[in-house]
């Protein structure tokens, strides 16, 4: 629609930024619902800030290491993100627990992904817990973050088979295809109005294009 006011997003890595890079793509087009205004890394080094960079983006490496505690550090983005006049952070492969206060203030206005099938295999290593347990199916999250790890209404998942001879390594390769797929399309749900957040559940407008969120 024209002269309506895109969803500012920010987008907060600690890493390479895979995702983030899908999302700046799907944001390029000029129906999408969001732009992607601002990048924050808590690692300088991060590789995804260089590519954020290259592609324009505004770009911000806030050292959580310089930070006597979690509630400095947040304080620190907490001011970044709202200087930059954010309406919804995207979490994206960032590694670091928020304290509660920071969830409260951005609550419902926070998404993250995960490399699992929520609410199985929280933290780390997610595709060993997966092959630990057994599981068939395994995939990935898009939740909005509450103060609990890993959990959170759940906006959509994408699913992969697990084939007898995965590894840790090979299950990521295809998660992380699923991912770059799955959260340019949440993003464009819940910046378009068409994800909406019921208590502690999503609910997603019937327009909504489940058949391309899921899949197998
Ligand atoms: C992704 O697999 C993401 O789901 C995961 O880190 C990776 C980051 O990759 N996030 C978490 O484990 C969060 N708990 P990327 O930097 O290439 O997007």
């Amino acid at each position: 629609m024209a002269g309506a006011r895109k969803t500012r997003v920010a987008i907060l890595i600690s890493g390479r930024g895979s995702n983030m890079a899908a999302l700046m793509e799907a944001a390029r087009d000029p129906a999408y619902p969001a732009e992607i205004v601002l990048v924050v890394s808590n690692r300088p080094g991060a590789a995804g800030l260089e590519r954020a960079a290259a592609a324009g983006i505004p770009t911000r490496a806030i050292d959580h290491t310089a930070f006597a505690d979690r509630a400095g550090f947040d304080a620190a983005l907490d001011a970044t993100l709202r200087a930059a006049d954010i309406d919804l952070v995207c979490l994206a492969g960032f590694m670091r627990i928020l304290t509660p206060d920071f969830v409260a203030a951005w609550a419902g206005r926070m998404l993250n992904i995960h490399p699992s099938l929520l609410p199985l295999f929280k933290g780390t290593h997610t595709h060993r817990q997966a092959l630990d347990a057994g599981v068939r199916l395994h995939g990935c999250t898009v939740h909005f973050v509450v103060p609990e790890l890993d959990a959170g209404p759940i906006v959509a998942q994408a699913a992969i088979p697990v084939r007898q001879d995965d590894d840790p390594e090979s299950l990521a390769d295809r998660v992380i295809v699923q991912e770059r797929r799955l959260y340019p399309a949440v993003l464009a749900l819940v910046a378009g109005g068409r994800a909406r957040l019921e208590g502690t559940r999503v609910v997603i407008a019937e327009a909504a294009p489940d058949g391309a969120l899921f899949s197998l």
